[in-house]
């Protein structure tokens, strides 16, 4: 069942995710889980891969702190990561896949290094979408990608997140990458 949860994934970005955990040939490193979208997609492909036993890794701070007012009542609501991080645990538990995730609440450019080489199978990056973060995301992962893995990246609505893609994922390592209408991934590549 494809999950109803607040994001910004377009059907076919849904379809990528949930294809890109079927396939994969190696655990999964997501960089950015929010309500859980993404990671729902990822973990429920990966429960139908035929190697069961991948995990998904899911790196998020929480920390994003928003003021809501409501109008009229000149109230202010404070919601904050931790409200995020349980919104996101409850959808994990409502489409069943919790114990395919392994959460870790740091910003990816802290934990990434971590990793040893070579290991993950899909990596999926929608965290921080400026420049340089994107541009440090992809340097420390595409390491971590074992030959014949998929890249992800979304969103190719920011042009900042395109051209640190274009500058990191190139031909000599990459096969060839290209833009599909409807879908929002800035890269779909897979390594050599
Ligand atoms: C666009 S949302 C992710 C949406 C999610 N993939 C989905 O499908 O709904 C971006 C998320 O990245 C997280 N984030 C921001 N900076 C980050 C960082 N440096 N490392 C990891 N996650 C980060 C935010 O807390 C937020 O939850």
């Amino acid at each position: 069942m494809k999950p109803d949860i607040r994001g910004l994934l377009t059907d076919l970005d849904k379809d990528v995710l949930y294809n890109a955990g079927l396939h994969s040939i190696g655990p999964i490193l997501e960089i950015g889980s929010y309500h859980g979208a993404s990671t729902v997609l990822l973990a429920q492909g990966l429960i139908d891969n035929e190697h069961n036993t991948y995990t998904l890794i899911t790196v998020d701070p929480f920390n994003k702190h928003v003021e809501c007012g409501i109008p009229g009542l000149g109230i202010i609501v404070h919601i904050t990561g931790r409200i995020t991080r349980w919104i996101r645990d409850r959808n994990l538990d409502k489409y069943c896949v919790r114990h395919k995730v392994w959460t870790l609440n740091d910003r990816s450019c802290d934990i990434i290094n971590t990793f040893p080489d070579n290991i993950f199978g899909t990596i999926f990056i929608d965290g921080d979408h400026s420049y340089p973060a994107t541009k440090v995301d992809l340097m420390q992962c595409i390491p971590k990608l074992k030959s014949g893995g998929l890249l992800l990246v979304h969103d190719k609505n920011h042009k900042d997140v395109i051209r640190a893609v274009h500058e990191e994922v190139t031909g000599d390592i990459f096969m060839s990458y290209a833009y599909y209408p409807g879908c929002d991934m800035a890269c779909i590549a897979y390594k050599r």
